[in-house]
């Protein structure tokens, strides 16, 4: 899978030393308070383990699952929420987290929709976050890397699927995205 990467960006060790640094700050903002960790599938499953594995916090984890890709490389706008209902998150202070911040329709969508349910704050935390111009303003609370705007596997992030067992995040070549996409 390796020899599929342009290069890499940030090896395992590299990722776990940036995780102790977040999940220490996420511990020191989160003590004594009812955290609810959401999880947004599928990206975001080993960050999830390995994040929270760091934080000595009493919390609750659930999943939401949902789509904007339908397996490209572009986003494609709408989202569709794949597990109904919402976690209870009421009365809860709830951290999102997902692997990547793209242009943020995600989590912007995924944010308003907890926000209903009265929670009591929502926070965002992402894995990677893209330099670019966002159609919908979203500022996440915390950020493992800044990254430039290209298409990344590795580490959770996938290409139809692919690559989410890398346990480094590199770019992938461009060939093979212009052959499938
Ligand atoms: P959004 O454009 O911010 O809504 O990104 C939504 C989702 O697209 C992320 O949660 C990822 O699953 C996926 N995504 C965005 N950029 C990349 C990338 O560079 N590699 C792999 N997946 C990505
Ligand atoms: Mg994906």
């Amino acid at each position: 899978m390796q020899a599929d990467l342009e290069r890499i960006l940030f090896d395992e060790s590299t990722i776990h030393r940036r995780l102790d640094e977040l999940a220490t700050r996420i511990s020191d903002d989160y003590r004594d308070r009812e955290l609810t960790v959401i999880a947004i599938l599928n990206g975001s499953v080993i960050l999830a383990a390995d994040l929270l594995r760091r934080i000595p916090l009493p919390l609750k984890l659930d999943c939401l699952s949902v789509a904007s890709y339908h397996g490209g490389v572009k986003p494609k706008g709408d989202l569709v929420f794949r597990q109904v209902p919402l976690p209870d998150v009421t009365g809860r202070h709830v951290l999102i987290l997902d692997d990547i911040l793209d242009s943020g329709a995600t989590l912007a969508s995924i944010r308003e929709k907890i926000e209903t349910a009265g929670p009591l704050s929502v926070r965002i935390c992402v894995l990677l976050k893209k330099k670019k111009v966002r159609a919908r303003a979203i500022e996440p609370n915390y950020v493992g890397f800044e990254i430039a705007d290209e298409f990344v596997v590795g580490y959770g992030l996938d290409y139809m699927e692919r690559y989410r067992n890398l346990p480094c995040i590199g770019v992938l070549r461009k060939d093979l995205i212009a052959q499938t996409a």
